[in-house]
């Protein structure tokens, strides 16, 4: 898959270098054409809005972009921190990844590698899926101790309820790999390195910015969950991904809906 990114200062370019994949475009005018599958990379500029050199480039090649990864400044723009991100979730339908500071971490050059892979069958999907997922808990965990502010009561609990559930998700992906004859991955290395979401930043978390975190969170676990379920010959996968499916597309709903 292509990594195709805007980079005005320097910062996404040092990412993409850390990244290190030949199979590189940078959106320079807007009219470059995108010919195959892409994870993008993009900074955020004006009052939190997206590049119009980027809206260009992808009004130009609908339906190429399948992750997205956002980089902002939260000291100097704290309050529309990564703004272009919620721009390519809502306008575009793209899910992301990761919402970052300047130039990204270790943490997102894994996440952003992983979204780049071509999976070639159904246990290594199922794998990429569960991977995710065992992040996703993990940031789940994160939010849930790291959350502040005047809805800590409501969402502290919440989010337990939430982790849990993915955990329990997480097991069900493990029996349908075993199923399946596979062999799940099952080190805390394999599963950072293989996750499309990018492991979270303990540091504290506003209510806002966690409803924001588990959108993308559960967007980028529909990507993956539609995937497989339509690039698989094997029912047994497909139907065994539909109650997820229906949970993650709820939890979005409820979301969007708490964020409104
Ligand atoms: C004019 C201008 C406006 C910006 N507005 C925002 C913003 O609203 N939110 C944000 O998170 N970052 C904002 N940024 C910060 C950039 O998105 C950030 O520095 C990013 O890492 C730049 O990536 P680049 O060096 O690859 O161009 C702004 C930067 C500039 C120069």
């Amino acid at each position: 898959m292509k990594l195709v990114y805007a980079s005005r200062t320097g910062n996404v370019e040092k990412l993409v270098n850390e990244i290190n994949t030949s199979n590189t475009l940078k959106i320079e005018t807007g009219k470059e054409v995108l010919n195959e599958a892409a994870v993008l990379v993009t900074y955020t500029d004006g009052a939190g809005i997206l590049p119009e050199t980027v809206r260009s480039f992808l009004d130009a090649n609908k339906g190429k972009v399948r992750y997205a990864a956002v980089s902002g400044n939260h000291v100097k723009h704290p309050t529309t921190f990564t703004g272009a991100a919620d721009i390519l979730e809502k306008e575009y339908g793209i899910p992301v990844i990761a919402r970052f500071d300047l130039a990204g971490s270790e943490a997102v050059v894994k996440a952003v590698k992983a979204a780049l892979s071509e999976d070639k069958d159904d246990v290594a999907k199922l794998n990429r899926l569960l991977a995710s997922q065992e992040v996703f808990t993990a940031n789940l965990q994160l939010y849930h101790w790291y959350i502040t502010g005047k809805q800590f009561f409501t969402l502290h609990p919440q989010l337990e309820d939430l982790y849990d559930a993915v955990r329990d998700d997480f097991d069900k992906t493990a029996e349908l790999i075993l199923t399946l004859n596979g062999a799940p991955a099952s080190t805390l290395s394999s599963f950072t390195n293989n996750s499309v979401i990018a492991e979270a930043n303990p540091a504290w978390i506003s209510a806002d910015d966690t409803l924001k975190a588990l959108k993308d969170g559960y967007l980028s676990l529909i990507t993956l969950v539609r995937r497989i379920k339509s690039e698989t010959e094997n029912e047994l996968v497909s139907i065994s991904l539909d109650d997820m499916l229906k949970a993650y597309e709820k939890n979005v709903w409820m979301i969007s809906q708490a964020q409104a």
